[in-house]
């Protein structure tokens, strides 16, 4: 048996806690893993962005990249590497640039789900380009955007096709607010999409690889707090829904790391927003199911490096719209999605890698958010976004809420010291 090394790239941003987390967490775990004849230990390495010939070898395995959206340096780099030399990346970087919120939509109307009504309009303003007088003299029709409020009715939001980040997202009430946000988008292309309101339920699904977390959300409470504490708020059936929508989603546009957010109305969750191929990773947000996070991305990409699992080149649609041309209840066509996503994630697989090799990273994450480097971690973060007055308790604040997610994994791993017997 000879030993390899598998070697992980982080390409990164403004990310600052969750990769300390990772390198830290994956350095503990000193995997030697069996595999193929060999013993496989895993290298973690920060990406940098620098000059490169189109033919130099990559030396990564898999790269987890969270620039691709907007750095054209870091996603020619990537293209490349998965072109030329079998790198496996999160995500797929021309899933990430062609599919923008407007597609994921109308992918997943197509299956059935229930997206709520939307329209695109025609910009308001253009570059003047030398083609867009006699093109839009020629074929661009006058409409009056109040009537396809009407048509919606109100409330209603007008967001952008391709939006993010809650970036000109407006909640109308009625026409003068709605011509207000139509000057005001200027040459942004926007949606007009029928409010799910009231809503009783908003879920954010976080998806990576197989795995799956569903966290309540409430999008009026502020940044910090959005994402809540909160167990038991879904039915089995409602839990099995959404993990099949989300895996559907996931699946069909190659993102192995995205987060699907759905509103339930008259015990309906309407889809409204899944197309996140860089979702929030920061301990700011999600801090009590930030190790969560920071495990999963363990797991997954470790699985994927260890085993050289082929990074998918193309999405295939066919199979996808071969079940939702069936005759069938859209709850069972749904099924029929996920379980090619699941086989494409390869879920069996990846359970049982993970019980087999990666038993110990539980215990281990549990030591390290317990760990000043944990803490500095979480500070550095906090500094990055806080006022400084506010650096020392917002610390404080999401160290309390990551020492009461050890307290009831502690549990879960029944870790705590055994109860006194009377
Ligand atoms: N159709 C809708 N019904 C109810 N609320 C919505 C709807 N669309 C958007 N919202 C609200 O606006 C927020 C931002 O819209 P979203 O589509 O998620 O844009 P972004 O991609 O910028 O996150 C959502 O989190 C939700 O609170
Ligand atoms: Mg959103």
């Amino acid at each position: 048996m000879a030993n390899a090394t598998r070697k992980i790239g982080l390409s990164l941003g403004a990310d600052l806690c969750w990769p300390t987390c990772y390198e830290h967490i994956v350095r503990s775990l000193d995997l030697a893993i069996p595999h193929g004849g060999d013993t496989v230990g895993v290298d973690v390495e920060r990406v940098t962005i620098e000059p490169f010939r189109l033919r130099q070898p990559c030396t990564y395995d898999v790269v987890l990249d969270r620039v691709t959206h907007w750095y054209s340096t870091s996603r020619e780099w990537i293209k490349k590497a998965v072109l030329m030399d079998d790198l496996y990346v999160l995500n797929n970087p021309w899933s990430i640039q062609s599919m923008e919120k407007q597609t994921s939509y109308c992918a997943m109307m197509r299956l059935g789900m229930p997206v709520p009504e939307t329209w695109l309009v025609p910009p308001k303003e253009y570059d003047p380009v030398a083609d867009l007088e006699p093109t839009l003299t020629r074929y661009a029709r006058m409409f009056e955007i109040n009537d396809i409020a009407e048509h919606l009715g109100y409330p209603l939001f007008m967001k952008p096709y391709d939006g993010g980040a809650w970036v000109g997202v407006n909640r109308i009430d009625n026409a003068d607010q709605l011509r207000a946000a139509y000057e005001a988008s200027g040459k942004r292309l926007m949606h007009l999409q029928a409010a799910v309101e009231p809503f009783d339920l908003f879920v954010r699904c976080v998806g990576i690889g197989p795995q799956l977390r569903m966290i309540r959300y409430n999008p009026s409470a502020p940044l910090h707090e959005r994402y809540e504490i909160a167990f038991d708020f879904l039915t089995a059936e409602e839990s099995s829904l959404l993990s099949d929508m989300t895996l559907t989603i996931n699946a069909f546009f190659g993102w192995d790391f995205n987060s699907c957010e759905a509103l339930r109305q008259d015990r309906v969750f309407a889809p409204i927003d899944f197309a996140n191929g860089c979702p929030d990773s920061q301990v700011t947000s999600l801090h009590y199911h930030f190790p969560w996070l920071v495990k999963a991305m363990i797991r997954w990409s470790v699985f994927c490096a260890v085993t050289k699992r082929p990074m998918r080149k193309t999405l295939d649609w066919a199979p996808f719209y071969e079940i939702a041309d069936r005759d069938v209840p859209f709850r069972e066509r749904l099924r029929g999605y996920a379980d090619i996503a699941r086989e494409r994630l390869e879920a069996d697989r990846f359970a049982e890698f993970c019980d087999a090799h990666l038993a110990h990273l539980d215990e281990i994450t549990w030591e390290f958010f317990g760990s000043e480097i944990a803490r500095d971690a979480v500070r550095a973060k906090v500094q990055s976004l806080f006022p400084p007055h506010e650096v020392e308790p917002f610390t404080e604040h999401f160290w309390g809420l990551l020492q009461f997610w050890r307290s009831t994994e502690a549990d879960r791993l029944q870790l705590s010291p055994p109860q006194e017997t009377p």
